[in-house]
Protein backbone atom coordinates (compact mmCIF):
# COMPACT_ATOMS: atom_id res chain seq x y z
CA UNK A 1 0.00 0.00 0.00
CA UNK A 2 1.39 3.14 -0.95
CA UNK A 3 1.11 5.90 1.73
CA UNK A 4 1.04 8.63 -0.79
CA UNK A 5 3.60 10.73 1.55
CA UNK A 6 5.46 12.30 -1.36
CA UNK A 7 6.02 15.63 -1.40
CA UNK A 8 5.00 16.01 2.45
CA UNK A 9 7.25 17.97 5.00
CA UNK A 10 7.84 16.57 8.12
CA UNK A 11 9.59 17.62 11.60
CA UNK A 12 10.69 14.91 13.34
CA UNK A 13 12.12 15.01 17.36
CA UNK A 14 14.30 12.94 19.03
CA UNK A 15 15.16 11.74 15.15
CA UNK A 16 19.50 11.22 16.16
CA UNK A 17 18.41 7.94 17.61
CA UNK A 18 16.36 4.91 18.57
CA UNK A 19 12.81 5.39 16.99
CA UNK A 20 12.84 9.07 16.49
CA UNK A 21 16.02 8.21 13.81
CA UNK A 22 13.91 5.00 12.56
CA UNK A 23 10.60 7.46 11.92
CA UNK A 24 13.18 10.01 10.63
CA UNK A 25 14.40 7.03 7.37
CA UNK A 26 11.17 5.66 6.90
CA UNK A 27 9.32 8.74 6.68
CA UNK A 28 12.26 10.23 4.25
CA UNK A 29 11.67 6.83 2.18
CA UNK A 30 8.52 7.51 1.58
CA UNK A 31 9.28 10.64 -0.16
CA UNK A 32 9.06 13.20 2.69
CA UNK A 33 11.27 16.00 3.20
CA UNK A 34 12.25 15.49 7.18
CA UNK A 35 13.77 18.50 9.42
CA UNK A 36 15.36 15.80 11.51
CA UNK A 37 15.40 17.69 15.28
CA UNK A 38 17.41 16.89 18.56
CA UNK A 39 19.50 18.28 21.59
CA UNK A 40 22.11 16.16 19.90
CA UNK A 41 23.00 18.60 17.24
CA UNK A 42 25.66 15.81 15.86
CA UNK A 43 23.42 12.31 15.95
CA UNK A 44 20.83 14.81 14.00
CA UNK A 45 23.25 15.75 11.51
CA UNK A 46 24.57 12.05 11.06
CA UNK A 47 21.27 10.92 10.55
CA UNK A 48 20.42 13.54 7.87
CA UNK A 49 23.72 12.09 6.32
CA UNK A 50 22.46 8.87 5.92
CA UNK A 51 18.83 9.96 4.98
CA UNK A 52 20.25 12.17 1.97
CA UNK A 53 23.08 9.42 1.35
CA UNK A 54 20.00 6.71 0.53
CA UNK A 55 18.38 9.59 -2.15
CA UNK A 56 16.15 11.33 0.49
CA UNK A 57 15.74 15.17 1.08
CA UNK A 58 16.47 16.09 5.03
CA UNK A 59 17.88 18.54 7.24
CA UNK A 60 19.63 18.43 10.62
CA UNK A 61 18.29 20.88 13.62
CA UNK A 62 19.52 21.30 17.14
CA UNK A 63 16.63 21.79 19.26
CA UNK A 64 15.81 21.35 23.07
CA UNK A 65 12.19 20.17 22.71
CA UNK A 66 12.00 22.39 25.85
CA UNK A 67 12.78 25.44 24.47
CA UNK A 68 9.99 27.54 22.96
CA UNK A 69 12.84 29.63 21.08
CA UNK A 70 13.95 26.54 19.43
CA UNK A 71 10.81 25.63 18.33
CA UNK A 72 9.95 28.43 16.53
CA UNK A 73 13.43 28.96 14.92
CA UNK A 74 12.86 25.42 13.89
CA UNK A 75 9.48 26.16 12.63
CA UNK A 76 10.32 29.52 10.84
CA UNK A 77 13.01 27.46 8.74
CA UNK A 78 10.72 24.81 7.56
CA UNK A 79 8.00 27.58 6.63
CA UNK A 80 10.87 29.98 4.92
CA UNK A 81 12.25 26.80 2.93
CA UNK A 82 9.28 24.76 2.23
CA UNK A 83 6.21 26.77 2.68
CA UNK A 84 4.47 24.15 5.01
CA UNK A 85 4.79 21.65 7.86
CA UNK A 86 2.90 18.93 6.72
CA UNK A 87 3.66 16.55 9.58
CA UNK A 88 4.80 17.34 13.33
CA UNK A 89 5.86 13.67 15.32
CA UNK A 90 6.94 14.01 18.59
CA UNK A 91 9.33 11.58 19.85
CA UNK A 92 12.21 13.01 21.80
CA UNK A 93 13.23 12.05 25.75
CA UNK A 94 14.77 11.74 27.93
CA UNK A 95 15.36 8.03 29.69
CA UNK A 96 14.32 7.71 33.70
CA UNK A 97 16.75 5.81 36.06
CA UNK A 98 14.72 7.22 39.22
CA UNK A 99 12.38 5.43 41.57
CA UNK A 100 9.90 7.39 44.11
CA UNK A 101 12.38 7.87 47.23
CA UNK A 102 15.69 9.09 44.54
CA UNK A 103 13.74 11.41 42.05
CA UNK A 104 14.70 14.80 42.80
CA UNK A 105 12.84 17.79 41.66
CA UNK A 106 15.40 18.34 38.93
CA UNK A 107 14.78 14.58 37.41
CA UNK A 108 10.89 15.33 38.15
CA UNK A 109 11.60 18.60 35.96
CA UNK A 110 13.79 16.70 33.37
CA UNK A 111 11.18 13.83 32.84
CA UNK A 112 8.16 16.71 32.50
CA UNK A 113 9.79 18.95 30.15
CA UNK A 114 11.63 16.71 28.11
CA UNK A 115 8.79 14.85 27.32
CA UNK A 116 5.08 16.48 28.01
CA UNK A 117 6.36 20.11 28.04
CA UNK A 118 8.42 19.72 24.82
CA UNK A 119 5.02 17.80 22.95
CA UNK A 120 2.85 20.94 24.18
CA UNK A 121 5.25 23.27 22.70
CA UNK A 122 5.84 21.29 19.39
CA UNK A 123 2.66 21.29 19.03
CA UNK A 124 1.31 24.73 19.40
CA UNK A 125 4.77 25.95 17.75
CA UNK A 126 3.09 24.31 14.57
CA UNK A 127 -0.53 24.60 14.91
CA UNK A 128 -1.23 27.63 13.37
CA UNK A 129 0.36 27.08 10.09
CA UNK A 130 -1.36 24.18 10.32
CA UNK A 131 -4.87 26.34 10.83
CA UNK A 132 -4.20 28.39 8.65
CA UNK A 133 -3.77 25.81 5.37
CA UNK A 134 -6.09 23.20 7.08
CA UNK A 135 -4.13 20.63 6.85
CA UNK A 136 -1.86 19.09 9.39
CA UNK A 137 -1.12 15.80 11.50
CA UNK A 138 0.52 15.17 14.74
CA UNK A 139 1.63 12.20 16.05
CA UNK A 140 3.12 12.14 19.61
CA UNK A 141 4.94 9.43 21.04
CA UNK A 142 3.41 7.62 24.01
CA UNK A 143 4.20 4.95 26.34
CA UNK A 144 2.61 1.81 28.25
CA UNK A 145 3.36 3.75 31.09
CA UNK A 146 1.02 5.90 30.77
CA UNK A 147 -1.06 3.98 32.22
CA UNK A 148 0.64 2.88 35.50
CA UNK A 149 1.40 -0.78 34.83
CA UNK A 150 5.40 -0.25 34.98
CA UNK A 151 6.21 0.85 38.46
CA UNK A 152 9.07 3.34 39.97
CA UNK A 153 9.78 5.63 37.02
CA UNK A 154 7.52 8.48 38.48
CA UNK A 155 8.50 11.50 36.51
CA UNK A 156 8.29 9.38 33.32
CA UNK A 157 5.20 7.92 33.80
CA UNK A 158 3.30 11.05 34.70
CA UNK A 159 4.79 12.66 31.93
CA UNK A 160 3.12 10.28 29.41
CA UNK A 161 0.51 10.14 31.46
CA UNK A 162 0.39 13.66 30.38
CA UNK A 163 0.81 13.42 26.90
CA UNK A 164 -1.91 11.12 26.62
CA UNK A 165 -4.70 13.24 27.88
CA UNK A 166 -2.82 16.07 26.14
CA UNK A 167 -3.19 14.31 22.83
CA UNK A 168 -7.26 13.40 23.01
CA UNK A 169 -7.85 16.81 23.99
CA UNK A 170 -5.88 18.63 21.18
CA UNK A 171 -7.27 15.49 18.70
CA UNK A 172 -10.68 16.76 19.65
CA UNK A 173 -9.77 20.87 19.31
CA UNK A 174 -7.74 20.38 16.12
CA UNK A 175 -9.93 17.63 14.15
CA UNK A 176 -12.39 20.70 12.84
CA UNK A 177 -8.83 22.49 11.15
CA UNK A 178 -8.52 19.10 9.50
CA UNK A 179 -5.83 18.20 11.65
CA UNK A 180 -5.67 14.28 12.72
CA UNK A 181 -3.45 14.58 15.84
CA UNK A 182 -3.12 10.37 17.53
CA UNK A 183 -0.62 9.01 19.44
CA UNK A 184 1.52 5.64 19.78
CA UNK A 185 2.26 3.78 22.82
CA UNK A 186 5.39 1.24 22.71
CA UNK A 187 5.88 -1.09 25.13
CA UNK A 188 9.82 -2.37 25.98
CA UNK A 189 11.47 -1.66 22.50
CA UNK A 190 15.28 -1.96 21.70
CA UNK A 191 16.91 1.66 21.55
CA UNK A 192 20.46 3.17 23.12
CA UNK A 193 17.78 4.65 25.90
CA UNK A 194 16.64 0.37 26.36
CA UNK A 195 20.02 -0.94 26.09
CA UNK A 196 21.75 1.82 28.47
CA UNK A 197 21.83 0.39 31.92
CA UNK A 198 19.34 -2.56 31.35
CA UNK A 199 19.21 -4.42 28.30
CA UNK A 200 23.21 -4.62 27.65
CA UNK A 201 23.34 -6.15 30.95
CA UNK A 202 24.22 -10.22 30.51
CA UNK A 203 20.76 -12.02 30.35
CA UNK A 204 18.55 -9.33 30.54
CA UNK A 205 17.19 -9.16 26.73
CA UNK A 206 16.35 -13.09 27.26
CA UNK A 207 14.81 -12.09 30.48
CA UNK A 208 12.54 -9.45 28.62
CA UNK A 209 11.71 -12.51 25.49
CA UNK A 210 10.43 -14.71 28.46
CA UNK A 211 7.79 -12.02 30.22
CA UNK A 212 6.54 -10.88 26.73
CA UNK A 213 3.09 -12.55 26.10
CA UNK A 214 4.39 -12.73 22.18
CA UNK A 215 7.13 -14.30 21.75
CA UNK A 216 9.67 -11.83 20.57
CA UNK A 217 11.37 -8.41 21.17
CA UNK A 218 10.03 -4.76 20.07
CA UNK A 219 11.68 -2.87 17.40
CA UNK A 220 11.79 0.61 16.66
CA UNK A 221 10.45 -0.43 13.31
CA UNK A 222 7.45 -2.18 14.89
CA UNK A 223 6.92 1.31 15.84
CA UNK A 224 8.18 3.76 13.07
CA UNK A 225 5.38 1.92 10.65
CA UNK A 226 2.80 3.71 12.82
CA UNK A 227 3.93 6.97 13.09
CA UNK A 228 4.28 6.88 9.11
CA UNK A 229 0.53 5.17 8.80
CA UNK A 230 -0.69 8.04 11.38
CA UNK A 231 1.14 10.77 9.09
CA UNK A 232 -0.56 9.41 5.85
CA UNK A 233 -4.26 10.53 4.42
CA UNK A 234 -4.73 6.97 4.76
CA UNK A 235 -5.73 7.74 8.52
CA UNK A 236 -7.38 10.94 7.93
CA UNK A 237 -10.75 9.88 10.02
CA UNK A 238 -8.66 8.76 12.30
CA UNK A 239 -8.60 11.10 15.47
CA UNK A 240 -7.76 10.87 19.08
CA UNK A 241 -6.36 7.59 19.08
CA UNK A 242 -3.23 5.98 20.97
CA UNK A 243 -1.86 3.15 19.32
CA UNK A 244 -0.98 0.27 21.38
CA UNK A 245 2.89 -1.35 20.17
CA UNK A 246 3.51 -3.60 23.34
CA UNK A 247 3.46 -7.02 22.16
CA UNK A 248 0.80 -7.71 24.60
CA UNK A 249 2.57 -5.79 27.41
CA UNK A 250 -0.41 -3.66 27.48
CA UNK A 251 -3.63 -5.29 27.49
CA UNK A 252 -6.80 -3.36 28.66
N1 LIG B 1 12.53 2.47 24.18
C1 LIG B 1 11.38 2.22 24.80
O1 LIG B 1 11.13 1.11 25.29
C2 LIG B 1 10.32 3.29 24.86
C3 LIG B 1 9.00 2.90 25.13
C4 LIG B 1 8.00 3.87 25.15
C5 LIG B 1 8.31 5.19 24.92
N2 LIG B 1 9.61 5.55 24.70
C6 LIG B 1 9.88 6.97 24.40
O2 LIG B 1 10.18 7.05 23.03
C7 LIG B 1 11.03 8.19 22.78
C8 LIG B 1 12.25 7.74 21.99
O3 LIG B 1 12.98 6.85 22.82
P1 LIG B 1 14.11 5.85 22.31
O4 LIG B 1 13.88 4.60 23.03
O5 LIG B 1 14.19 5.86 20.83
O6 LIG B 1 15.37 6.54 22.99
P2 LIG B 1 16.77 7.12 22.46
O7 LIG B 1 17.51 7.48 23.71
O8 LIG B 1 17.41 6.20 21.50
O9 LIG B 1 16.34 8.44 21.69
C9 LIG B 1 15.85 9.57 22.38
C10 LIG B 1 16.34 10.81 21.64
O10 LIG B 1 15.71 11.95 22.24
C11 LIG B 1 16.70 12.96 22.34
N3 LIG B 1 16.31 13.90 23.41
C12 LIG B 1 16.25 13.68 24.75
N4 LIG B 1 15.86 14.80 25.38
C13 LIG B 1 15.66 15.75 24.43
C14 LIG B 1 15.26 17.11 24.44
N5 LIG B 1 14.99 17.74 25.60
N6 LIG B 1 15.15 17.77 23.28
C15 LIG B 1 15.43 17.15 22.10
N7 LIG B 1 15.85 15.88 22.01
C16 LIG B 1 15.95 15.18 23.16
C17 LIG B 1 17.99 12.23 22.65
O11 LIG B 1 19.13 13.02 22.36
C18 LIG B 1 17.86 11.01 21.76
O12 LIG B 1 18.41 11.24 20.48
C19 LIG B 1 11.34 8.77 24.15
O13 LIG B 1 10.45 9.80 24.43
C20 LIG B 1 11.07 7.59 25.09
O14 LIG B 1 10.77 8.01 26.40
C21 LIG B 1 10.62 4.63 24.66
Amino acid sequence: MDLQLGGKTAIVTGAASGMGKVIATLLAGEGVEVWAADINGEGAKATVADLVAAGGKAHAATLDVANRTQWQALAQSVLDAAGKIDILCNVAGPGAKTGHLDTDDAEWERQVSGHMTGVFMGCTTVLPSMIERKYGKIVNMCSFTAHGIVSNIPGYCAAFGGILAYTKDLARFAAPHNINVNCVSPGNIVTPMTRDGWLDKPGAMEALKKSMPIDRIGLPEDVAYWFAVLASDRAKHVVGIEINVSGGQLIS
